[in-house]
């Protein structure tokens, strides 16, 4: 923190208000307005375009540079070099783990990626042909009926053990809104395989035949799991701990964070990317959409482009990019047709002076969807593989907030209704 300040002096107002200005490690210093309130004053920030909600040494992000990290180290080194279960242990905990802490931790979550027997029948009161997000989210907000008198969210080990839980169970859950969806029954995890290639066998395994997940598939389904894995405060993490604020029980927070991922601005967007791609059907009718996406009058936006942060490339799509390209060349689908679109509407977007003025580039979403449907995954399963991915973010956070002396989030607004009057008669 430092003794700098900022003065703010208000027409009509005596005094000039002297706030605290705080620093952190990396990134803009902020101004501690909480005082204003006992002035009579708000500040007014609809989007939260400059509001610091809290402060948290999870993830940091350089907008202006392209800068994601994760405690410290750089997404590009973890996505090369880490795993995803190693990035959940270092987004939990702030720090890498050893040999020993991370054949513990990867055990422990093994061994909790079975759920309640009870649970599967919460599926039987969704429609097969229900959206797997609407099934995921009503499913993880119900694991708070199994777990709700087992958890002082007070006490460090609870939450550890509700952290575990979740990560453990986010995959199997996700899995059975795949096999719900399509008729097909549910696979039990097994503990000889990876997280990823665990996975990868309950979508596409099945009873009646051995299913070996492909080494390349689970590899990049891994890399996709640490893209995902946090991002700051965006919506879904700022709901889980706006929820959590509460003290509410955080199975129900999880599932918050589950529907504000919903939303085609969000984490809906890596599945409107492929109706977007498929819309387009050939590079041809790319220069239409390009007008469509700039035209003031058209609510229609290039889906995977453009963020409230970066203003430069998304370093989550250019590892998403390669990964791509890998994954499509591993499978002979290097001259997918979708891809072609993709990279030739990256290229048209990226000189064109719309999108050059307002620093608007591909996000997460851009790639991720292409690499999803080449392992076969379907698309209304994307952004349930994104929730399932950002569960470590949002449980991480939410640990976070707990961890130290906290208020319930409660903004205020600027209100423009009717002024005071008194009933009618
Ligand atoms: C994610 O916050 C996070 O960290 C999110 C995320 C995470 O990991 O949690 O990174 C994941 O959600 C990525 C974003 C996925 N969403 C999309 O791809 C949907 C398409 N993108 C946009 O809807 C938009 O870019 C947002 C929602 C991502 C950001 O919206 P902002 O910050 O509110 O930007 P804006 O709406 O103020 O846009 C600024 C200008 C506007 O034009 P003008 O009013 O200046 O004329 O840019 C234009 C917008 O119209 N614009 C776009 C555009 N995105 C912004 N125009 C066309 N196509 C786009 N994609």
């Amino acid at each position: 923190m430092t003794d700098k300040k900022a003065y703010l002096k208000v027409d009509g107002l005596e005094e000039t208000f002297e706030l605290p200005v705080l620093h952190g490690t990396e990134g803009p210093d902020v101004v501690d307005v909480r005082a204003l309130t006992s002035k009579g004053l708000f500040t007014y920030d609809p989007g939260f375009v400059s509001t610091a909600a809290c402060d948290s040494g999870i993830t940091f992000i350089d907008g202006g540079k392209g800068i994601l990290l994760h405690g410290g180290y750089p997404i590009e080194q973890l996505a090369e070099k880490s795993d995803y279960m190693e990035v959940c242990y270092l987004l939990l905990n702030g720090e890498l783990p050893n040999a020993e802490q991370k054949a513990k931790f990867v055990s422990t979550i093994k061994n909790h990626t079975m759920v309640h027997e009870q649970l599967s029948h919460f599926f039987n009161g969704f429609r097969r042909d229900g959206h797997p997000m609407a099934i995921m989210c009503g499913v993880v907000g119900a694991l708070s009926a199994f777990y709700h008198d087992s958890l002082d969210i007070n006490d460090a080990h609870h939450r550890e053990v509700c952290a575990f839980r979740l990560i453990a169970k986010i995959p199997t859950i996700a899995a059975m809104c795949y096999k719900y969806s399509i008729g097909m029954p549910f696979m039990y995890p097994r503990n000889d395989l990876n997280y990823a290639e665990n996975f990868l066998y309950m979508m596409f395994g099945n009873p009646c035949e051995e299913y070996v997940p492909n080494p390349v598939l689970a590899k990049a389904m891994d890399k996709i799991f640490i893209l995902h894995a946090d991002h700051e405060q965006n919506a879904s993490t700022s709901t889980v701990r706006l929820a959590g604020s509460s003290g509410a029980n955080p199975f129900a927070c999880i599932a918050s964070g589950i529907a504000a991922l919903w939303g085609p601005a969000h984490g809906g967007a890596n599945e409107a990317v492929l109706t977007m791609l498929e819309e387009i059907g050939d590079a041809e009718n790319i220069p239409e959409f390009i007008a469509k996406a700039k035209d003031p009058n058209d609510p229609f936006r290039l889906m995977g482009f453009g963020h409230r942060v970066y203003r430069n490339f998304d370093p989550r799509a250019k590892v998403m990019k390669v990964s791509c390209d890998e994954v499509l060349k591993e499978l002979g689908l290097e001259n997918d047709p979708l891809l072609k679109i993709a990279k030739e509407l990256e290229r048209i977007a990226l000189e064109d002076e719309y999108f050059v003025e307002r620093k608007l580039y591909p996000n997460v979403d851009f790639y991720s969807g292409i690499i999803l449907k080449a392992i076969g995954i379907p698309t209304n399963m994307f952004t349930v593989i994104f929730a399932l991915s950002r569960t470590i973010g949002w449980i991480s956070h939410w640990n976070e907030f707990h961890s130290s002396p906290n208020r319930i989030g409660r903004p205020r607004q600027l209100y423009t209704g009717p002024a005071k009057r008194d009933y009618p008669g």
